[in-house]
């Protein structure tokens, strides 16, 4: 989104049941890798179900400007014509990625081994985001980076065309970083080599492959993974069915949890084991959601999602390990704890001092304002649920996962929760409040 947009005042309020059987749009991860890998493959790639939201939006102009062909028929199904590793075109102005660390992070690992020169922006969000994470890597390629304050966008990369493969070990768990550095090993003579202590989320090695990448995975003793690939890398353009994104199905899911008639069924939802982690978080906080007709297609797994509000919700402790597998959805996971019975407990939260905005001061301001207990030990956000008794404005800071988790907050609070800028949610999730209204959510302008 512009960051120069006029602020869009939203609030919810107290509401009775959720009920429908619903699809969220696409999974934002799957939808920007299929336009990127689509556009550095051999072939025209069909993508189904991509997210039309405003961060994959950004990512297909930035491959039409590195030389792909990106186009959309009436019905929503895109194509993606590549132009093969190694051959992406100089783009002739400055790529703006919008509010898109994914986008970001990735087209850099991309553009890194290639011999030409790329400028990237961003909105506010953006720009106040670590780019050093990936940028250390990728120069060790032999990439160089130009960025602003201690590594933050606007960005300039230059690539190299002699690019030196590497042997990463992640310092902190990222599907990003680990993306960006197999990306740029992808047009890297020789084996590249990504160590992550703590599995993420791995859509761009299930993909890679999908696309004729030949992906070495080893999981290693302490439970990290190993992952390499050998290039030049030759890609087949492959057709994608992209899955509804789990991390927007949390809202609905927590919205139908928190109200005890309410019955939701969530379909076609990507449950990549690596991204379900809220889903076993609500499970054992005593959530009754059962997933049915699970199967496999293009390297992922997708089922649907069933959903009653008829258990009330217990807090409980959520390991730090789990992290990695749910780290967009612990501000709605504060939202549920909100409303469970005791403390619910949420260990080792500093990646989320990284994200579209700070979310763990994000989170606590906005639970503040709203009245309801919490506190910040170190790194670990501790939330005693109860009644909520709502009334506050919540800023959201750009951040799209901030202003819907607080919306679906106001839905059993005492009094209505506003977010001061609704804008940032067509980033992720267009459809959010049509589709939550018809569920019966109660939302209306706030002035
Ligand atoms: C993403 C990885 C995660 C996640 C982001 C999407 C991806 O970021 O928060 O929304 O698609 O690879 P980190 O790699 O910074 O954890």
């Amino acid at each position: 989104m512009s960051s120069s947009q006029t602020k869009r005042p939203l609030s919810s309020a107290k509401t009775g049941p959720i009920s429908g059987d619903i699809r969220v749009p696409g999974d934002k991860s799957i939808s920007h890798r299929s336009l990127m890998f689509g556009g550095l493959a051999i072939g025209t790639t069909k993508v189904t179900g991509l997210l039309e939201g405003e961060d994959v939006l950004a990512t297909a102009d930035a491959m039409r400007k590195l030389g792909a062909t990106v186009t959309r028929d009436d019905d929503g199904t895109w194509h993606v014509t590549g132009v093969g590793v190694g051959a992406l075109r100089e783009p002739d102005s400055v790529i703006d990625m919008g509010n898109a660390g994914t986008g970001i992070r990735l087209m850099a690992g991309i553009v890194a081994t290639h011999p030409i020169t790329t400028f990237f922006t961003g909105d506010a969000s953006l720009c106040k985001r670590p780019m050093g994470r990936v940028a250390d890597p990728l120069a060790e390629f032999g990439a160089k980076f130009i960025t602003r304050d201690r590594g933050r966008p606007p960005m300039a990369v230059i690539g190299t065309d002699e690019a030196k493969p590497i042997t990463y070990t992640l310092p902190m768990a990222s599907a990003q970083v680990k993306s960006a550095v197999m990306l740029a090993g992808l047009n890297t003579a020789g084996t590249t080599t990504v160590i992550e202590p703590k599995p993420s989320r791995d859509h761009t090695e299930r993909m890679l492959r999908h696309f004729g990448v030949d992906v070495d995975v080893k999981v290693n003793d302490d439970g990290g993974r190993t992952v390499s690939l050998t290039g030049p890398a030759e890609m087949k353009a492959a057709d994608i069915v992209v899955p509804t994104d789990p991390s927007s199905a949390a809202f609905p899911l927590v919205a139908a949890l928190i109200h005890r008639d309410s019955n939701v069924t969530i379909r076609d939802v990507c449950l990549n084991p690596l991204r379900t982690g809220l889903i076993t978080t609500l499970i054992e906080m005593g959530g009754d959601i059962t997933i049915t007709n699970e199967r496999e297609e293009a390297g992922e797994t997708i089922g649907d999602l069933v959903v009653t509000g008829k258990n009330r919700l217990q807090g409980i402790v959520v390991p730090a390990d789990r992290a990695p597998s749910m780290i967009d959805e612990y501000p709605v996971l504060a939202v549920a704890a909100a409303y469970a019975e005791g403390e619910t407990r949420m260990c080792d939260l500093e990646e989320l001092r990284v994200k579209e905005s700070d979310r763990l001061a994000a989170v606590a301001a906005g639970l503040e304002a709203n009245g309801v207990i919490h506190r910040i030990e170190g790194d670990d956000l501790i939330v005693t649920g109860g009644a909520v008794p709502g009334g506050g404005m919540v800023e959201t800071h750009l951040d799209h996962r901030i202003a819907m988790s607080f919306l679906v907050l106001g839905l059993g609070a005492e009094k209505p929760v506003a977010v001061d800028d609704a804008n940032p949610i067509a980033t992720s999730f267009p459809s959010f409040e049509k589709l939550m209204g018809d569920m019966g959510a109660k939302f209306a302008l706030h002035s």
